[in-house]
């Protein structure tokens, strides 16, 4: 029988959001009114905007000097806590992925063992986890790019095992992907990489694609840099320049394996200040895996801990983050005695 999973995510996103990222920062005391109508008007006279108010409101308010990009940011920032701790109190929503006793041996080695797992649509969800526990692997059967041997994997009410490969590429484009390792195309720079997949699954006109490129690098912050190559970019870049990719599609599902790794905690946190502007804007579903703990934390709506290829835990970030079980405390404490053993 089919669980009870949202069947488009949008719909739930216009039924739960309302109200506009302008008016949200209008009612957090971040732009006046005034402000936001000023902008709005300029948008569309000015710019010739109509359908992507939500996109490039932010940009406006900055344009016209009604705020700073940090100042922006930490408003989208101190939105999201309200919604965490929202959550927290009552944890609704809808389901737009489910694993379903999922089990997948790899090399002989069982890496998924009757994983269940929900997703909630229009949250970002983190998955973390020790090393090698099926991060990765989970995400993977997500998009179909990996098949359970026994279970089903669910996507908006479709078991991805039983569909058609038609079937199952209409899923896939729901969803986008940052890779773990980034993925960008050596020989390619940044501005044909991120329009790649444009290029690959439509048939935009060049002028389009062209102009949604340039857009989705303004939104990482390397506007101007399309010219560049991946190895011309510091890690931090190129985290952006996939982001860029994994954005160009305007995917309803974004998932990115761990999009900070690596990096200086600066640029870590600038990362996660871009997820959060992203989901303030789109309302995307959004799974991040992240070894980012305890920050992750702050990020999120939804916590899911893996562990040995089950869900050890999974609930609102703030109930999680002050979980009491030994396994789950280890990991947010790096404490090397307990329960986890790696040594
Ligand atoms: N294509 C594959 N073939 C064989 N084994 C694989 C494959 N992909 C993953 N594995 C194995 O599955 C296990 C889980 O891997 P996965 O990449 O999901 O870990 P992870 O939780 O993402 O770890 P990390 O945090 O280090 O990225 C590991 O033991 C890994 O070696
Ligand atoms: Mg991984």
């Amino acid at each position: 029988m089919s669980p009870t999973i949202v069947q488009n995510a949008s719909a739930a996103h216009q039924e739960s959001f309302p109200i506009s990222i302008g008016e949200q920062l209008v009612q957090s005391g971040c732009v006046s009114a005034g402000q936001l109508a000023r902008a709005l008007e300029v948008q569309t006279k000015e710019k010739g905007v109509s359908d992507q108010k939500e996109a490039l409101i932010g940009k406006t308010l900055i344009e016209l000097g009604y705020i700073s990009h940090p100042a922006l940011l930490n408003c989208l920032f101190h939105q999201l806590t309200r919604e965490r701790v929202a959550y927290h109190l009552d944890p609704q929503a809808e389901t737009i992925i489910r694993f379903e006793n999922v089990e997948k041996t790899l090399d002989g080695r069982k890496v998924l063992d009757q994983l269940n797992m929900a997703i909630p649509a229009n949250k970002i969800t983190a998955i973390i986890g020790i090393s090698g526990g099926g991060k990765s692997v989970t995400l993977k059967h997500m998009v179909g790019l990996m098949k359970p041997d026994q279970g089903e994997v669910w996507v908006g009410g479709q078991p991805l095992g039983k569909l058609s490969v038609r079937a199952l590429n209409g899923v896939r484009r729901r969803f986008s992907m940052l890779f773990q390792e980034g993925a960008l195309f050596d020989s390619l720079n940044v501005m044909d990489n991120v329009a790649f997949p444009l290029r690959e699954t439509t048939a935009l006109p060049e002028a389009e694609i062209l102009e949604r490129v340039e857009g989705c690098l303004q939104e990482v912050n390397l506007g101007g840099m399309g010219h560049k190559y991946p190895d011309e970019l510091s890690g931090g870049m190129r985290k952006r320049a996939a982001l860029a990719r994994a954005l160009v599609t305007r995917p309803e599902i974004l998932l990115l394996d761990e999009p900070t790794a690596g990096l200086d905690p600066i640029i870590e946190n600038a990362i996660h200040y871009l997820m959060c502007d992203t989901f303030m804007r789109t309302r995307y579903t959004i799974v991040c895996i992240s070894h980012a703990v305890p920050a992750i934390f702050d990020w999120c709506h939804h916590v899911v801990v893996l562990h040995r290829g089950r869900v050890l835990a999974s609930g609102p970030s703030v109930e999680i983050r002050n979980s009491t079980d030994p396994t789950i405390k280890q990991f947010i404490s790096g404490d090397l005695d307990g329960p986890i053993h790696v040594i």
